[in-house]
């Protein structure tokens, strides 16, 4: 979450006021998705970042709702999230004694308990027109979600019979909803439901391009750019290969940016700290069996001699660079044997 999101009091409930972050880095490319993001929630619709791990799906989110300028709330999906974990449950009772001795020598008792309702942040953005942010919508069950149906279409949210007080509540004009998903994750997801994909934009989101990568890591890291460049260089090149289990993402680049930060290491082939760190991160995208395996050393092989490529001993000359094109690397020796993508 942005460091820079304050979290305020409203009504009982906490909200979030986002905020542009300190080292948010907004390229060409990111205003073009905010710019599009914003035009359809202008418009009365929600939206939905789509895209692999690491991509800037939550930053964006965050992003788009500080630019709506409304108070937000935040939920993470998970298959333990029920409509009651969204809407509001009964919570607890208001217990009434009246002791009525208005004539002496008769007391009169009354005691009533109405059960307690209590909103949760799906209701109060409703009630009060705030920016839903639900991250990670599709881990939830879609009967979970299937309240945001007629939140979305009818703009009514039906709230469940434990409510006495009120059934629904008609949703306040401003209320937005954008949401994140990662289609890839292989394990506790579920497929986004066909109908509530009808009811907002998708926009997919995929790897940064390479001046966003270069720039995130440096602003992250507080590393140099040319420095992030190499660095990112190398990880974007091993993302290329596909030889991993999980792609390395924009995170990645930045881990190994932060580490070499703190540990102030050289990005170069010959500072063995570095290498290893590379090694660690980027060989942790693939897990094998036996860590001294063919597969396991050919990877090591592999990433060896893209370090060797990105991170030379000498730093990379002017001239090598300019005949680069903008993200890529000269062409590499190729590598005799590389090993097979595992299958899980
Ligand atoms: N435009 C940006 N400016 C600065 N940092 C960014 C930007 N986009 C992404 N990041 C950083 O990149 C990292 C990954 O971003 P984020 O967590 O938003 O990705 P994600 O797609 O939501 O990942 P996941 O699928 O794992 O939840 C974070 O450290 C985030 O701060
Ligand atoms: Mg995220």
């Amino acid at each position: 979450m942005s460091e820079s999101t304050e979290v305020n009091q409203y009504n009982g409930m906490a909200t979030l006021t986002p905020k542009p972050r300190d080292g948010f880095v907004e390229t060409e490319s990111v205003k073009s998705v905010t710019k599009r993001a914003l035009s359809y929630l202008k418009a009365g619709y929600s939206v939905h970042f789509r895209g692999p791990a690491g991509t800037g799906k939550t930053t964006l989110a965050l992003h788009t709702a500080s630019l709506l300028g409304r108070p937000a709330v935040m939920i993470t999906g998970d298959e333990e999230m029920i409509t009651s974990n969204l809407v509001g449950s009964q919570h607890g009772y208001n217990y009434r004694k009246v002791v009525d001795r208005y004539i002496h020598s008769v007391t009169r008792l009354e005691e009533t308990t109405d059960p307690r309702w209590a909103d949760h942040r799906l209701t109060t953005a409703c009630r009060n027109g705030h920016t839903l942010i639900y991250d990670e919508f599709t881990r939830s069950r879609p009967e979970a979600n299937n309240v945001l149906l007629g939140v979305l279409e009818e703009k009514l949210l039906v709230l469940p019979a434990q409510n006495q007080q009120e059934s629904y509540i008609k949703v306040h004009p401003d209320f937005r909803a954008i949401f994140t998903s990662n289609p890839q994750e292989y394990a506790g997801i579920h497929d986004s439901q066909d109908a509530l994909g009808d009811r907002i934009v998708t926009i997919d989101i995929d790897h940064a391009d390479h001046d966003l990568e270069v720039n995130v890591a440096a602003a992250r890291s507080g590393i140099d750019k040319d420095k992030a460049a190499q660095i990112v260089g190398l990880v974007r090149e091993f993302r290329e290969t596909e030889e991993y289990d999980q792609a390395p993402s924009l995170r990645t680049s930045i881990t190994i940016c932060k580490v070499v930060a703190q540990e102030m290491l050289n990005p170069s082939i010959g500072d063995d700290a570095f290498v290893q760190i590379c090694l660690d991160i980027l060989g942790s995208k693939s897990a094998f069996t036996g860590r001294m395996g063919s597969k396991y050393l050919q990877q090591q092989k592999l990433l060896t001699s893209l370090i060797e490529h990105h991170c030379p001993s000498s730093p990379v000359t002017t001239s090598a660079k300019r005949s680069a094109p903008e993200g890529k690397v000269p062409e590499m020796k190729k590598i005799e044997s590389v090993p097979q993508r595992r299958q899980i």
